[in-house]
């Protein structure tokens, strides 16, 4: 039976990194898992955002996925250790291939990292580029706004380019080349932050970034039949529809709610 690449993220926003899946691998069936009922990660606890990577991790193996990629920024920069002790499958988070990308285009070491509070926090794109370029400048900012003004559909209004001036601000005097967008809902705002940034700083949009990055250790199947895509959320579907209408420009099939069942214990 062909097995699907498992997607998850904290809610709506990793269907950017859906969208560029799907153009990558246009045959391949995608699962994705949205934690609609408990977004947003970003402001929370360490721990609690690697327990509810686990669960969701967790339903994509039952699912029967042959990789799981963690779309989600604040999964991926607190919670993969955890999950790699999980399961023995491939798992991809977008911080190391973001990373790359990075390295990639500065061309005068100063690089720039936005995302939620918890990624700034973890620094883990920090680490992860000095990794690759010991003598790179990082200067991260976390920008919690972004996210409720994605979700608000006010990505072009005048409000998120004042927003995205002050939080981006100390990144220019800083004098960055690059930025990287370390949150699934910041692609949605490129042409905002490029207008308040200019031309010159390059943008690395984590979510193309892992698409190549899949492309290095999935081989294409040999099938030409367009893969189907499956969406499951934890909160209300109708919800999720609307906003995912919004991203990809088109209605979602196959969208189910799914419920977690756990019982409590001391920790
Ligand atoms: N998906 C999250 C990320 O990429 C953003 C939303 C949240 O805070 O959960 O970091």
């Amino acid at each position: 039976m062909k097995k699907a690449i498992g997607i998850f993220d904290s809610g709506v926003g990793g269907l950017t990194v859906y969208k560029a899946i799907r153009q990558a691998f246009p045959a391949e069936d995608l699962i994705y898992f949205g934690d609609t009922a408990r977004v947003p990660y970003g402001p929370k606890s360490r721990r609690t955002i690697i327990d509810y990577s686990v669960q969701n991790a967790r339903f994509l193996i039952q699912q029967r996925v042959k990789t799981i990629v963690v779309a989600c920024n604040t999964s991926s920069a607190l919670a993969l250790d955890a999950l790699h002790s999980l399961t023995p499958l491939p798992i991809i988070g977008v911080i190391a291939p973001g990373s790359e990308t990075a390295v990639k285009n500065t061309r005068n070491g100063k690089i720039g990292v936005i995302g939620t509070e918890a990624t700034v926090r973890s620094a883990a794109y920090d680490e992860a580029i000095k990794l690759l370029m010991p003598e790179a400048k990082v200067y991260s900012k976390a920008c919690p706004l972004f996210v409720p003004i994605v979700e608000e559909g006010w990505q072009d209004h005048p409000i998120a380019f004042e927003i995205a001036k002050t939080y981006l601000q100390e990144l220019m005097d800083k004098g960055i080349d690059t930025l990287v967008l370390g949150c699934t809902h910041y692609p949605l705002l490129s042409q905002t932050i490029s207008q308040v940034l200019g031309d010159e700083v390059k943008l690395v949009d984590s979510a193309e970034a892992i698409a190549l990055h899949l492309g290095e250790i999935l081989e294409q199947p040999e099938s030409t039949k367009p893969g189907a895509d499956h969406f499951y959320v934890s909160d209300s579907e109708e919800k999720f529809s609307a906003l995912a209408l919004r991203i990809l420009q088109r209605d979602i099939q196959n969208l189910k709610r799914v419920k977690l069942y756990e019982s409590w214990f001391i920790d």
